[in-house]
């Protein structure tokens, strides 16, 4: 008999182009697609992007709720379980299963949090990761910013950090990827402007979606409500 096994499978950032050759294998070897969504009744990103590669005639799509409206983490943890308790009984004793998620799988994703509960829960469920192109790495891709040279320090961090952090980040890195940007840009363009990075900031929004933007003049961001799916590079200019 053969081990229930559960593909995390990273589908990249928004282009399906951007899938793996092992993802896109082993999304095809799933009878079971599991795709996180923020609420009931909502799509799921991560579905869109693997849509492709999904044939409904043989396998069944099933959507797992992770709540995005901030939420404490301890109540956050009754829906991880919630996940891996359907995911273990939907698997079976020899069943193979793919959880999409959008992005990597290990960065920032719901994917780790269904993980973790799968291996507290139904530790005889086999987890194999499969990474995927990170929206850093597409949004360097994209912009044409180089994210390290030489023994340049880059620096990943969410938006949402205390400005200090915000601070000491920009200061100590060549690199500064801000992650999580959702909401006004002001406070981000005010802390850029006293750091004096203005014209070092690159801002790129739904990077390989079909509305992919990038503005290379983050002062014409001034007043505007960023999307979530949005990030920043500040790269430092060399001495
Ligand atoms: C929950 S994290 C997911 C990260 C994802 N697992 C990855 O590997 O890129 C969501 C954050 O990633 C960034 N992000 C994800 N997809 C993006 C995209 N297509 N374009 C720009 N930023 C994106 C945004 O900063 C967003 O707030």
């Amino acid at each position: 008999m053969t081990t229930p096994t559960l593909y995390g499978i990273g589908v990249g950032p928004g282009d399906p182009e951007l899938l793996t050759v092992k993802a896109v294998r082993c999304i095809g070897a799933s009878e079971l697609v599991f795709v996180p969504i923020s609420r009931t009744g909502a799509t799921s990103l991560a579905e869109r992007i693997a849509e492709p590669y999904l044939d409904r005639t043989r396998q069944r799509v099933i959507t797992l709720e992770y709540p995005t409206d901030g939420r404490a983490q301890s109540e956050l943890a009754a829906y991880w379980d919630a996940s891996a308790d359907t995911i273990a009984t939907m698997l079976g004793l020899k069943g193979t299963g793919a959880f999409l998620t959008e992005g990597d799988p290990m960065l920032f994703s719901t994917f780790m949090y269904t993980m973790e509960a799968l291996h507290t829960r139904h530790h005889s469920i086999h987890i194999q990761i499969v990474p995927g192109v990170t929206s850093i790495t597409a949004a360097a891709a994209a912009s044409g910013i180089p994210l390290a040279r030489n023994d340049e320090r880059v620096t990943l961090l969410p938006a949402t950090a205390p400005e200090p952090e915000l601070r000491s980040a920009l200061r100590a890195s060549d690199t500064t990827v801000l992650m999580k940007l959702g909401g006004p840009a002001d406070r981000i363009l005010n802390i850029l402007g006293q750091e004096d990075l203005l014209a070092h900031a690159v801002w790129i929004r739904r990077c390989g979606q079909p509305d992919q933007e990038i503005v290379r003049d983050v002062r014409a961001l001034a007043g505007r409500r960023l999307d979530y799916f949005s990030l920043m590079i500040v790269k430092r200019p060399s001495n």
